[in-house]
């Protein structure tokens, strides 16, 4: 069942109902203030931090779901009907009803007794603020007398605090109202040297900064009292809960339609320049004032939202895709970069499941959205590895989690989970092959962000492989620590006492647990390395990497093999996990994915073996499960990953983040049907149809779908924020199509359908523009390579020389 459609063209997702089975949510801005945004208008604002600097009130878990948002009200002064056109919080039955997510904004309206009222919403470029721009158009034949309410509740800063601290908060709020703009201030008379805005552009009727005033006692938002009566009681607050609200009257001729402008904004003052005059208490306005002024005018919002477009074109016309598959075609095009970059922009940070004063950013997250988003926004890309690297223990390990405002790591969390730095590698191999940009090898960073500490990154990445040399277990396969890849996989744990943290909690020492997915990633970091360590002349050391490999590689084969497929792991007993041995939980997805990703068994049939028996025992019509049986009881040995309720989560759910490492190993296979089928059963565009069962949007990944085991199996869970976003879009840009960046030039190395005709491909890299157009001849994969209208050897297109930024590309493949 469909609530909605792709429009392609105008790269949106039209929602054309507002009951979605959850929140469908879309995100603001892209640089330092960014709000969430549900089809109905719900979501809230935040200026870089989601827990700390937090504008707008959003209560999670809330009954309805998703309260809380950027909600207008209508009113129709001759009935005293009043509605809000984005359906929340009044809920009415629209005549017609419409939500358009896209790419930084949305645009969410309604039309009801024939007055039709639609906003749009964004963040303009360089700026901290949003604009609320809602057209209003009178479809009736006569006049009509409207009053129209803006509403926002403010919040106070720190979300952890704001939620909790009642006996301080609800003395501390301070509004001001000058010239027809609310200020939200409070602390500002302390420490803070910033504040919020929420600004109209007409001219007011009156006002409402006190929430209780507003809404009226025992009221909600579905009925404010100022609303139902048609006036505001022009409140300011004083302690309790700050609210901005405007009240506009608009009288409408038939078939008229009228704009009017709401912005609200974040802005930081000088210390000294705080008041004005300065020996008072009132906030400074003349600094943020001609901002107001430039964005309450039409032609500036028009402007800003036009570059806003273009923004997001530039960004998407570096990768696009013609296939005979519209999923893949929109997934490539659009919605799955778009939900690369943010992965990039929140990290873990704020979602409709991510409440935003949880997680910092993680080590190994962030290198593994970089996959995702490396073409996208390569300074960025450099800037945050170098933030990442500069946290790293000396000892090689690092931080499992950062916080993005201090750039430290996060002692609550602390580090040990051994396959950390290991994705460094990972990442910083992506972002050169990308960029070629190799003096970032040498830019001097610190460990622990301690000054004095510096050495050049390339010294990291030496670290980072030694670390799982140095910590290896009884069958010299890396010791697992608190967790690898597999963050509820706990075998140093063991614990049994309510609430304690399964990933903080090591009750063992830690000297015999391994894990073999550690082993796969080790191989296929230390060629990455050996790669990058050839290209600095460093020969010798990349001939030390590579019997480091083959060693491990070696090791695997021994020790890591179980027959049919690759062992998960050994416990804290030194006995197997994911084995045919074990009662549950007898073969896991990882070790499979990642021992073929480094290479390991792909020439002695064991890669073929694995593969085969995921596709026998893991694979379902809705994606691949994590393990297989499901844990059905909690092992202490285990952890969190037997805490989950079968099926869910870790506990063989459908982890969509681990699906494309099979996709890539079956490409790399060579077989392209199997990939792609894969691919499809959990892209979310594919699965549209079965929106009923997902639940989720069909816009974007979600981080799992539930497994069969679950009583619920199909259905999607955790949208937007998880490494599902730059591991699919890196598994089909890269193997699927095969347009994979090296250090030589651009690869081309499709494991397509045998019955896909062929594809073309639009790639931007390093500058230049590769036309790519794909033509099967025969059912295989084999790549005959003409550039330019002339034949080249082998499947790498030669970089052409400096000047040339248009290059044309035929493939025929057989
Ligand atoms: C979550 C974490 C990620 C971890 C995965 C599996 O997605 O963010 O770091 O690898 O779960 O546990
Ligand atoms: C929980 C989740 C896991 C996630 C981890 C991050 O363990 O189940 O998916 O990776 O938290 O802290």
């Amino acid at each position: 069942m469909n609530y909605g459609h792709f429009d392609d063209k105008k790269r949106e997702y039209v929602i054309d109902r507002p009951d979605t089975p959850l929140p469908w949510i879309n995100y603001l801005g892209c640089e330092a203030y960014f709000g969430i945004i549900s089809n109905t208008a719900g979501g809230y604002s935040f200026y870089r931090d989601a827990r700390l600097r937090r504008l707008t009130r959003y209560r999670y878990n809330h009954v309805p779901f998703d309260f809380g948002g950027r909600y207008i009200y209508l009113r129709d002064n001759s009935t005293g009907k009043f509605w809000s056109p984005s359906w929340q919080p009044t809920q009415h039955d629209a005549e017609e009803y419409s939500c358009r997510h896209g790419m930084g904004y949305s645009i969410i309206g309604s039309t009801f007794n024939k007055i039709k009222a639609e906003t749009l919403y964004f963040v303009p470029l360089g700026e901290n603020l949003e604009i609320w721009q809602l057209s209003v158009t009178n479809l009736s034949k006569k006049a009509r007398y409207l009053s129209v309410f803006s509403s926002i509740e403010f919040c106070l800063w720190d979300a952890q605090d704001d939620s909790t601290n009642f006996q301080r908060n609800f003395s501390t709020g301070e509004v001001e109202v000058d010239d027809g703009v609310i200020y939200h201030k409070t602390e500002y008379r302390e420490r803070r040297d910033h504040f919020a805005y929420f600004a109209c552009s007409e001219k007011l009727a009156g006002y409402d900064t006190q929430r209780d005033v507003f809404l009226g006692a025992y009221r909600s938002w579905n009925k404010p009292s100022a609303v139902e009566r048609g006036r505001s009681f022009n409140s300011m607050a004083h302690g309790w809960a700050p609210i901005g609200s405007h009240h506009v009257k608009l009288n409408l001729k038939a078939g008229e339609t009228r704009i009017v402008t709401f912005v609200l904004g974040y802005h930081e003052n000088p210390k000294d320049k705080k008041f004005d005059p300065p020996d008072s208490q009132i906030i400074n306005k003349r600094t943020v004032q001609p901002v107001i002024k430039k964005y309450l005018n039409p032609i500036t919002v028009q402007a800003a939202f036009d570059s806003l477009r273009s923004y997001w074109e530039k960004i998407l016309d570096l990768y696009q895709v013609q296939t005979p598959d519209k999923h893949t075609n929109r997934m490539v095009n659009i919605w799955n970069a778009y939900q690369c970059m943010a992965t990039f922009n929140m990290s873990r940070s704020a979602s409709f499941y991510e409440s935003g004063i949880g997680r910092g950013l993680g080590f190994r997250d962030s290198n593994q959205d970089l996959l995702g988003f490396v073409h996208m926004v390569p300074d960025r890309a450099r800037e945050r590895i170098l933030d990442l690297a500069s946290t790293q223990l000396e000892t090689g390990g690092a931080y499992h989690q950062y916080q993005p405002l201090t750039k430290r790591g996060n002692n609550d969390i602390g580090g040990d989970f051994n396959d950390d730095p290991l994705w460094l590698i990972i990442g910083v191999a992506a972002y050169l092959k990308e960029t070629g940009d190799w003096s970032i090898l040498d830019a001097p960073v610190p460990y622990d962000n301690k000054s004095g500490s510096e050495m050049p990154l390339y010294e990291h990445l030496e670290r980072s492989l030694k670390y799982t040399l140095d910590r290896l277990g009884p069958h010299k396969l890396p010791l697992i620590g608190r967790a690898d890849w597999n963050d509820c996989l706990n075998l140093n744990c063991f614990s049994d006492t309510p609430g304690q943290s399964f990933q903080t909690t090591t009750n063992k020492d830690g000297k015999v647990a391994e894990s073999v997915f550690i082993a796969g990633m080790f191989v296929l970091a230390a060629h990455e390395l050996a790669d990058i360590a050839e290209r600095r002349g460093l020969n010798t050391n990349a001939a030390g990497y590579r019997r480091a490999a083959e060693k491990m590689d070696s090791t695997v084969h021994t020790h890591g093999w179980d027959g049919e497929w690759f062992l998960r792991a050994y416990d804290d007993f030194g006995k197997k996990i994911g084995s045919k041995e074990c009662e549950e939980g007898k073969i896991f997805i990882e070790p499979q994915g990642f021992c073929i990703l480094a290479g390991i068994g792909l020439e002695d049939g064991l890669a073929k073996k694995a593969l085969d028996s995921v596709n026998k025992i893991l694979a379902t019509s809705h994606g691949i499960m994590l393990q297989q049986p499901a844990y059905s009881k909690y092992y202490l040995n285990l952890g969190e990953i037997s805490s989950y309720p079968p099926g869910y989560k870790e506990n063989a759910g459908i982890f969509c983040h681990n699906n494309p490492w099979i996709i890539i190993a079956e490409a790399m296979m060579g077989n392209g049907d199997r990939a792609f089928d894969y691919y499809l059963r959990i892209n979310p565009s594919a699965r549209e149809k079965i929106g009923k069962l997902h639940r989720c949007e069909p816009y974007v990944y979600a981080q799992m779908i539930a497994g069969r085991d679950a009583p619920t199996h199909g259905e999607a869970k955790n949208s937007w924020l998880t490494g599902t976003a730059a591991w699919n879009y890196f598994a089909v840009t890269q193997f699927i199509l095969g347009v994979r960046p090296t250090y030589k030039g651009l690869m081309v190395a499709p494991a397509i359908p045998t019955k896909w005709d062929g594809f073309s491909v639009s790639r931007i890299f390093q500058g230049v523009c590769y036309n790519i157009s794909v033509k099967r001849e025969g059912k295989g994969n084999k790549v005959r390579l003409m550039v330019d209208g002339l034949a080249v050897e082998g499947n790498i297109i030669p970089k052409p020389p400096s000047g040339v930024t248009q290059v044309a590309v035929q493939v025929l493949l057989n």
